[in-house]
C-alpha cells in the first residue's frame, strides 16, 4: 500500500509549506487540495458562473484541465500561479467548498494523486474523508493572530496589499464556515495528532511531523 501523510487544519496554519517541505524531505509527491478549490473558484470567475448554482460550479470542476509544473500551476494552459493565491479567490473557494456535489467531483482526482513512493496531502478533509486509511494524520493549528501575521507576510511578498485587521476577520470567518459546514467539516480525524505551530517556525514544525513519522 502506498503511504500517505495527511496534514489538515485551518487557513494559514502552515499546512501547505509544511507539506511541500515534508514531501521534499521524504522524496514523495505533494497534493495541495486547496489549490483544486481555488482553481475551481478562479475558473468560475473567468466563466462568470453563478456561484450560488451548485450544479454549474461542479460542472466547472469536472472540466478543469490542471497541470502542476515546476514553472507553476496551469489552468487550461494559462499560468495562474499568482492569481490563485489572492484573498478574493480564497474567499470564493471557501464559499463553494460547502457544496457536496463539488466535493464529490474532486474526490477521485485527489485519490489519484496517491503514487509511489508516497504522498503528503494537505487540506481540510484529507485525513477524515479523502484518505481515511492514511499512515499518519496531522492536524495543524496555530493562534489566529499568528496565522494572520503569516498570511500577511505571504500576501505582501506576492505583491498583494491587505490590512492585518481585515485578514484576522477573514480567517475567523473562513474557519467558522469550514468547521460548521454540513458536509466534510474541518475537524481532526479521530486518529489525528494535533500539532500547534504557534511558537514553531516551519523547520521546527516539519521536524515535529518527521519525528511522528519515524516514531
Ligand atoms: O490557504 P488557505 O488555507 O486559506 O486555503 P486553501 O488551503 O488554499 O483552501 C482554500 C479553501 O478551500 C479553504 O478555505 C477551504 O474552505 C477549501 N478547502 C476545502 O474545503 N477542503 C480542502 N481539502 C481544501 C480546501
Amino acid at each position: 500500500n502506498i503511504p500517505v501523510i495527511t496534514i489538515d487544519g485551518p487557513s494559514a496554519s502552515g499546512k501547505g509549506t509544511v507539506a511541500t517541505l515534508l514531501a521534499r524531505e521524504l522524496g514523495w509527491y505533494a497534493l495541495d487540495s486547496g489549490a483544486l478549490y481555488r482553481l475551481t473558484a478562479l475558473d468560475c470567475m473567468k466563466k462568470k458562473v453563478d456561484l450560488d448554482d451548485q450544479d454549474a460550479v461542479s460542472a466547472v470542476a469536472a472540466g478543469l484541465s490542471i497541470k502542476f509544473l515546476p514553472e507553476g500551476v496551469f489552468l487550461h494552459d494559462e499560468n495562474v500561479s499568482e492569481s490563485i493565491g489572492s484573498e478574493q479567490v480564497g474567499a470564493i473557494a471557501s464559499k463553494i467548498a460547502v457544496y457536496p456535489k463539488l466535493r464529490a467531483t474532486l474526490l477521485q482526482s485527489q485519490r489519484n494523486c496517491r503514487r509511489a513512493p508516497g504522498l503528503v496531502a494537505d487540506g481540510r478533509d484529507m485525513g477524515t474523508l479523502v484518505f481515511p486509511d492514511a499512515d499518519l494524520k496531522i492536524y495543524l493549528v496555530a493562534d489566529v493572530q499568528k496565522r494572520a501575521e503569516r498570511r500577511y507576510k505571504q500576501l505582501m511578498n506576492k505583491g498583494f496589499s491587505v490590512k492585518l485587521s481585515s485578514l484576522i476577520a477573514d480567517l475567523e470567518a473562513r474557519d467558522q464556515r469550514d468547521m460548521n459546514r454540513e458536509y466534510a467539516p474541518l475537524r481532526p480525524a479521530d486518529d489525528a495528532i494535533t500539532v500547534d505551530s504557534s511558537d514553531l517556525d516551519i523547520d521546527e514544525t516539519v521536524a515535529v511531523v518527521l519525528k511522528h513519522w519515524y516514531h
